[in-house]
């Protein structure tokens, strides 16, 4: 078993580190502090091929494999997580989704200028009364021959205002069931849809979240993705590749407050010595250290599952599930070790915790995770 990054691995790794380090963190606290979108930095992103990374170069993507794009999202959460899930939802719910199942004709118009970060790509399958309970969907795309109709309500969608393209789930024929769900395509600005208020969320509050609003809107019936009724396989397809995306976005989070918190333990001292030398405090390193790894590999298998072309729905599940909570516990850790300065936003740990809750919840809250993983070890 080889677990040594290959020489293009490393130098991704090492351009998504000097992105992070040079770019995102000097205005990092302070889009923390005013939920500010970073256009331009999500600009750059897009020009390095940050946003299509697994999409082949035909379609103006990078051409990477998953593990690639897992290291890259692990170091830009090191920094900021919420350029991190920008770019997690632009590459995993919404370019994956479009190369893999779009049509020649929606590649060429979406997801070429979604892959070369021209666009940005939203996913708006969760619903006021339809979060984790996915197959209920409320929001409704009537058949009317060449187009459907569109009505209905999202809630908590990424890049929501952020975005240009989105890829809205909606209920065509209620007595169908999931069988009845389809996928469309939504470009911004057309008669009918709407942008609703933004949250003002715990973390990742430079990402924008809004819930959006559908009022008769008239859909061209080539803007629907794969065959009538597949819009519910389609976002189970997605979210269990997006699952890798947030479980390395976890992984980031840990390893950046873990970063900080030995160096700060190396500077500190408390009863004339560093604090690293205290056992109380080594102890903790330890742990974190090694939950750290324990996700890293978690993760780094999933993207190897991808990769290898195997089913992957398990590992990405177990690998959210393992690093969110690894996320939770290091980032609480990195708080104690810094004290009184971890509660204080200039240190950046507190970020980190407050940043890491949400990878306990969406793309599929860690119950969720829990029924996927039970389902599947039961029915072997
Ligand atoms: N791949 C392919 N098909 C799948 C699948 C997968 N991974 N998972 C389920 N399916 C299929 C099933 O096979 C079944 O099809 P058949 O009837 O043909 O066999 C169909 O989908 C329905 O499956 P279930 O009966 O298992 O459905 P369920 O109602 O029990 O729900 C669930 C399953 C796993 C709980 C699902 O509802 C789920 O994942 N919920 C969470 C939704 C979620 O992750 N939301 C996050 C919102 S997106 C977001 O957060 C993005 C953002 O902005 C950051």
């Amino acid at each position: 078993m080889d677990f040594s990054l290959s020489e293009e691995q490393l130098m991704i790794q090492e351009a998504a580190k000097d992105f992070a380090q040079n770019q995102l963190l000097p205005g990092v606290i302070e889009r923390d502090e005013k939920q500010q979108f970073p256009k331009e930095l999500i600009k750059e992103m897009g020009n390095l091929g940050f946003l299509g990374m697994m999409v082949s170069s035909k379609y103006n993507g990078s051409d990477l494999d998953t593990l690639s794009y897992v290291i890259a999202l692990e170091e830009l959460s090191k920094i900021d997580a919420s350029a991190a899930v920008i770019a997690s939802v632009n590459n995993s719910l919404v370019c994956w989704g479009l190369e893999m199942y779009g049509s020649e004709t929606q590649k060429e118009k979406y997801l070429k200028p979604l892959a070369s970060g021209k666009k940005l790509g939203a996913f708006c399958l969760s619903e006021p009364e339809a979060g984790s309970d996915a197959t209920s969907q409320k929001t409704t795309a009537i058949d009317k021959g060449d187009h459907y109709i569109v009505n209905g309500t999202k809630n908590w969608i990424t890049n929501g205002n952020s975005a240009d393209i989105y890829l809205v789930i909606a209920q065509t024929d209620k007595e169908k069931g999931h069988k009845g769900i389809n996928v469309v395509i939504v470009e911004k600005g057309i008669p009918g849809f709407e942008i609703g208020p933004k949250e003002n969320k715990l973390g990742i509050r430079a990402s924008d979240t809004h819930s959006l609003l559908f009022n008769d809107v008239i859909i061209p019936k080539e803007n629907r993705i794969g065959d009538d009724g597949f819009g519910f396989k389609f976002a189970m397809k997605t979210l269990a590749g997006g699952r890798i995306g947030i479980a390395a976005q976890a992984l980031g989070i840990a390893a950046g407050a873990y970063e900080l918190a030995l160096k700060y333990s190396k500077q500190r001292k408390a009863f004339g010595t560093e604090i690293s030398n205290h056992q109380a405090i080594a102890f903790k390193l330890a742990d974190m250290h090694t939950q750290i790894e324990a996700a890293r590999h978690l993760v780094y298998k999933a993207a190897w599952d991808k990769d290898q072309g195997n089913n992957y729905d398990l590992s990405s599940a177990i690998a959210k599930l393992h690093a969110s909570q690894v996320a939770m516990d290091v980032s609480i850790e990195a708080i104690q070790i810094h004290g009184g300065n971890g509660y204080v936003k200039d240190y950046h740990v507190e970020r980190f915790m407050r940043d890491a809750k949400i990878t306990q919840i969406y793309e599929g809250t860690s119950e969720i995770q829990k029924i996927v993983i039970s389902r599947k070890i039961l029915k072997n």
